[in-house]
């Protein structure tokens, strides 16, 4: 059994509007030590699926309308509170895009990064300081004593992030979820945040869940791919088979619209044209046709099944064979 299997997940917000679905039928598994990317265009639902696993949905409006999340053998959706927050912080780690939402302000780094630890009793408290100097120093924060008693705001944008992924990182959790979780920060930091992150996997032998939009990363950090269209996957296979035999349109789309150095700047971003429909008036079939040059009327009319394209690679488009 995979470490975490998501089978059919949906996800809906009651809005003034009526009922949205932002996740709409996603399906992947992660195995131990693993590190599956999910990639996609702004809106598409990446944040909303990572919310789900960890339960951490806006509540009242938020909900799991379907599917399960089974993680360790255990349905998420089904853990009661109390039980969620024993793998919540212990067993799955969270890195959001924003490192200030993650991080309290008012107080200091070291109150931050001990209480996970004491209150899922990693440590005692008599050690628990030095656990938090010991993990800011393996994420790479000089001085780290001296760290434990400054305040968020002391610190530069890539050493917040820093604390963040110690904070995910405390209790030595068996999956990490990190949601862009080097958008916010300038490209030199990006990739040794990435690198750091890319370490510790290594080290403590977690496996990763790596959320951005940018294919970039991907290809550096990732064995699995996810690529999320309008709350469904569009396509999933390995890095290889995004990379290199990408079936999907939107794939396609994506990977064109990659920077590249060698390009002259003018023309390096050919950028997919059109927007993702909103979530209140979706398509009838495949959520892509209004922006994809193939679309023909079967498009428009039936919702692409998952196809095999070959063992592990999956694609829900109808006319895959045909392009
Ligand atoms: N609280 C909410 N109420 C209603 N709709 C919501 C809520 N939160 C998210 N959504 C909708 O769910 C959809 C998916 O949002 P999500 O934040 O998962 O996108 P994303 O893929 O993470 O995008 P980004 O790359 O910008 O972070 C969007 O259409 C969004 O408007
Ligand atoms: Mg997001």
């Amino acid at each position: 059994m995979a470490l975490l299997e998501v089978d059919q997940l949906i996800t809906e917000f009651a809005t003034d509007e009526g009922l949205v679905r932002a996740v709409d039928g996603v399906s992947f598994d992660v195995e131990a030590g693993a590190t599956l990317g999910i990639v996609g265009e702004s809106g598409c639902g990446k944040s909303v699926t990572a919310l789900s696993m960890m339960r951490l949905l806006p509540q009242p409006m938020g909900r799991i309308a379907g599917g399960s999340i089974t993680f360790q053998g255990t349905d998420l959706t089904r853990l009661d509170i109390p039980a969620m927050e024993n793998v919540r912080g212990r067993r799955i780690g969270m890195v959001f895009q924003e490192p200030m939402t993650a991080l309290n302000p008012v107080h200091t780094i070291g109150r931050q990064l001990t209480e996970g630890m004491l209150l899922h009793k990693v440590c005692e408290p008599a050690n628990a300081l030095r656990a938090a100097a010991d993990m800011l120093d393996r994420v790479g924060i000089p001085s780290p004593d001296l760290r434990l008693g400054e305040y968020p705001h002391q610190l530069s944008g890539g050493m917040r992030q820093r604390v963040v992924i110690a904070m995910a990182l405390a209790c030595e959790p068996d999956l990490l979820i990190a949601d862009e979780p080097t958008t916010a920060l300038d490209v030199t930091i990006q990739a040794q945040i990435l690198e750091l992150i890319a370490d510790l996997q290594r080290r403590m032998g977690m496996a990763v869940i790596m959320i951005t939009h940018d294919l970039g990363v991907i290809a550096e950090t990732c064995e699995q791919v996810v690529v999320m269209y309008a709350g469904k996957v569009a396509e999933q296979g390995s890095v290889f088979d995004i990379f290199d035999r990408p079936a999907h349109p939107y794939t396609r789309g994506l990977l064109a619209s990659i920077p590249r150095l060698e390009t002259p700047a003018k023309s390096r971003l050919g950028v997919i044209e059109g927007m993702v429909p909103g979530l209140r008036d979706l398509p009838i079939g495949c959520r892509f046709e209004n922006r994809c040059e193939h679309a023909i009327d079967r498009c428009r009319e039936q919702v692409p099944a998952p196809e095999l394209v070959a063992a592990g690679h999956t694609v829900s488009c109808l006319r895959w064979q045909a392009l």
